[in-house]
């Protein structure tokens, strides 16, 4: 028995599946989780001694790689200066100054603990800010786990036998409209029956939660003029894209500027932090000054907010971002021969489609476009990942244990990093059967 077999056993004892979050089981991928002990760099090393490539990077927090020098001084100094206050500080204060200043859209922002609570408080200034309740979300995207948004909201739940959770009240059904990715023709329609009840439309600008969907531009340029007609507001969640695909995030990408903006992950320095900004006048709804409630014990954690400083201080000149997209760029080339294989991918953002046979008809290379939505899917795609997933962690390769989450590149991936994991994705694809 493995060290890891052993804390699992445990762990399954006093804890839902063994874990504090579905997407780090091994369920969709079987076998027993590694239980890791910590990570340097682009590496983690697990509690039987073995070491590992990360591309998990903890689901996206950790641009910079593990134990980044720079974040972990300003974590030690926060720490000597006692870490948590519960009162006015001047941490989150240089912090959200560091992202106002650089973001014009986010004119205000509040800090929260998790990209969960950023997006419940967003929707619920969106529906104060024009007294309707609907909200509008897309197919595949993910936002928290807040009644409203587990609906069709794929990654954890895209393998999973139910497509939503039980336990959500009957208003979370009713009030979400859900409509598909990357479809001008299916938004008119949702908007010509329900504009005027639509509080705001929510997208992951870079859906990246059930496997990535990069949208075309005109799609979330006619999302938002639609919105804008009908008197609904556009809440980007860049939980995941904010910070990541540049400083800036997704929206100039879009060439879209959202009312409202949701963050996570790396906003925090790999510190549970999240945020929810934008407009001045709708935020200014939200208490003290307002009628929104919204609050927290630990929100703005002084630790927390050193940390997530540090990180966006070594991301503001944009050459991280440019080292990425020359790895990203890299990984993409050396995958460009495997049979059968689609990589999407966004900057540091990359998505393997195990499309089978189907796949050398939907190469990229030969003209075809991205995949933009869960239905282009190939079938089979999550099965060929399971087969290929052990024999990628038995090469010290660890990617997320679900078919449909992205891997991330960070900036302690070298080139040569980039060049083990397309050898071993290689090796791997070789012995699929066609
Ligand atoms: C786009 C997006 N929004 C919201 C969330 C929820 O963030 P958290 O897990 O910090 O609650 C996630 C988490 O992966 C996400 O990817």
């Amino acid at each position: 028995m493995t060290r890891s077999e052993e804390l699992y056993a445990r762990a399954l004892k006093v804890a839902p599946g063994g874990v504090h979050s579905p997407v780090r089981a091994f369920r969709s991928v079987g076998g027993t989780p590694v239980f890791m002990t910590g990570g340097q760099g682009a590496r983690l090393r697990d509690v039987d001694g073995r070491e590992y490539l990360d591309f998990c990077m903890a689901f996206g927090p950790m641009i910079l790689g593990h134990g980044n020098p720079a974040v972990r001084e300003s974590v030690i100094e926060a720490l000597g200066r006692g870490w948590s206050l519960g009162t006015a500080e001047p941490y989150s204060l240089e912090l959200a100054e560091y992202i106002t200043s650089r973001i014009p859209w986010v004119e205000n922002l509040r800090f929260v603990n998790s990209g969960t609570e950023a997006v419940m408080s967003a929707l619920r200034v969106a529906r104060a800010a024009t007294g309707r309740s609907k909200i509008l979300k897309f197919e595949g995207c993910y936002h928290g786990h807040a009644d409203a948004m587990l609906l069709r909201a794929g990654s954890g739940l895209a393998d999973a036998p139910l497509p939503d959770s039980a336990g959500l009240g009957a208003l979370a059904a009713s009030e979400t409209i859900v409509a598909p990715l990357d479809d001008e023709a299916a938004l008119e329609a949702v908007f010509d029956h329900h504009g005027k009840q639509i509080a705001c439309v929510i997208i992951e600008p870079l859906p990246a939660n059930y496997g990535l969907l990069p949208q075309r531009s005109e799609f979330l340029r006619r999302l938002a003029q639609l919105a804008q007609q009908h008197g609904a507001l556009v809440i980007f969640d860049e939980v995941i894209s904010g910070f990541r695909v540049g400083f800036q995030g997704y929206a100039p990408l879009a060439g879209v500027t959202p009312d409202l903006v949701t963050y996570g992950k790396i906003i925090g320095g790999g510190f549970p932090v999240g945020a929810y900004g934008g407009r001045r006048d709708l935020m200014q709804l939200v208490a003290p000054v307002g009628p929104v409630y919204q609050a927290g014990t630990l929100s703005a954690n002084p630790v927390a907010m050193c940390a997530g400083l540090a990180m966006l201080r070594a991301l503001s000149d944009g050459s991280v971002y440019a080292q990425l997209e020359a790895r990203g760029a890299q990984l993409e080339h050396e995958l460009e021969s495997v049979p059968g294989l689609i990589v999407q991918r966004k900057g540091s953002v990359f998505w393997l489609c195990l499309a089978g046979a189907a796949g050398a008809a939907r190469r990229r290379g030969a003209g075809n476009p991205l995949l933009r939505s869960p239905a282009q899917y190939p079938e089979g795609c999550a099965q060929r990942y399971v087969a290929i997933y052990h024999p990628l962690l038995a090469r010290g390769i660890y990617l997320a244990p679900s078919a449909f989450e992205v891997g991330f590149i960070c900036a302690a991936h070298s080139s040569a990093d980039i060049t083990g994991l397309a050898t071993a994705i290689r090796a791997v694809c070789g012995a699929l059967p066609a």
